[in-house]
């Protein structure tokens, strides 16, 4: 996306691309006195719900934050109960995702995730790729850190065989060999749970991110949650670096 483009310096449009870390779930569920796990479950329900709610907006990208690269520290059981969870929700949305003309793309370091799972991940994306309305990207095992080494490395070796020379390091050469190439800069970044924290989730690509943090838990948030957050976001001024003053005169929609 280039900010340069009068039209992206107002947030009076819908977001096109919302990144959202979903936290709470096991608070949720300690709230209950139920086991983490039941937590996780409900957080499940709660992302089928906002796909179908950002597909019905017309939102091109949602991205959501699944499993950190950091979240392999949990104690083993909740770990394998995650990664069960991650393998059973594929196989039982991955066909109607693809019904509803839903995109999935996942970002992250797949290597450490079970060969049933990367199957699973890869025949998700191949079925839905060429699917036109929303692009679903589930961040797993990602980490922002790793998403900025991942393309320096391939730009490295690039370079290396001579496909590029080393003044193409450009910030645009870098950011198409991040995870999330070809998709718009995220507009819109939410975080439940309450805490007000990035934790290593997109941290190129939120350079101009509109933040928005909620205390509400990830199993509770719902259509009027997401509403309220991009009612907060259509609110704000984007300048991008100029002033006030100049996105007014530009005219542009506010
Ligand atoms: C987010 O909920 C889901 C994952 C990290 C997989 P948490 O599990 O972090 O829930 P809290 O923060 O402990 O409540
Ligand atoms: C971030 O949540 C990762 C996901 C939601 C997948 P965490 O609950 O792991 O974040 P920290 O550890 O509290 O920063
Ligand atoms: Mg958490």
């Amino acid at each position: 996306m280039s900010h340069d483009d009068p039209n992206l310096l107002t947030a009076a449009n819908n977001p096109r691309h919302i990144a959202i870390i979903m936290d709470g779930n096991g608070r949720w569920a300690q709230k209950r006195f139920m086991p983490r796990a039941f937590g996780h479950q409900a957080g499940v329900k709660a992302v089928r719900k906002m796909v179908e709610y950002c597909a019905q907006q017309q939102i091109e990208v949602l991205t959501l934050f699944a499993f950190s690269s950091e979240n392999w520290r949990r104690p083993q059981d909740e770990v394998s109960m995650l990664m069960g969870l991650f393998l059973a929700t594929l196989q039982s949305e991955i066909n109607k995702l693809d019904r509803n003309n839903i995109r999935l793309r996942f970002i992250g370091d797949r290597s450490q995730f079970s060969e049933s799972l990367q199957k699973k991940m890869a025949e998700g994306e191949a079925q839905t790729q060429h699917n036109s309305a929303l692009t679903l990207v589930i961040a797993a095992n990602y980490g922002g850190r790793w998403d900025i080494s991942q393309a320096c490395q391939q730009v490295v070796d690039k370079i290396l065989t001579g496909e590029l020379p080393q003044q193409a390091i450009t910030e645009h050469l870098l950011n198409q060999h991040l995870s999330t190439h070809g998709l718009p800069e995220p507009d819109l970044f939410i975080r439940t749970g309450g805490e007000q924290r990035v934790s290593n989730f997109l941290l190129w690509q939120l350079a101009y991110t509109e933040m928005y943090f909620t205390p509400t838990l990830w199993p509770d948030f719902d259509e009027q949650s997401l509403e309220a957050a991009i009612i907060s976001f259509k609110g704000r001024q984007r300048r991008f670096g100029h002033t006030g003053e100049q996105i007014l005169n530009q005219s542009v929609t506010l």
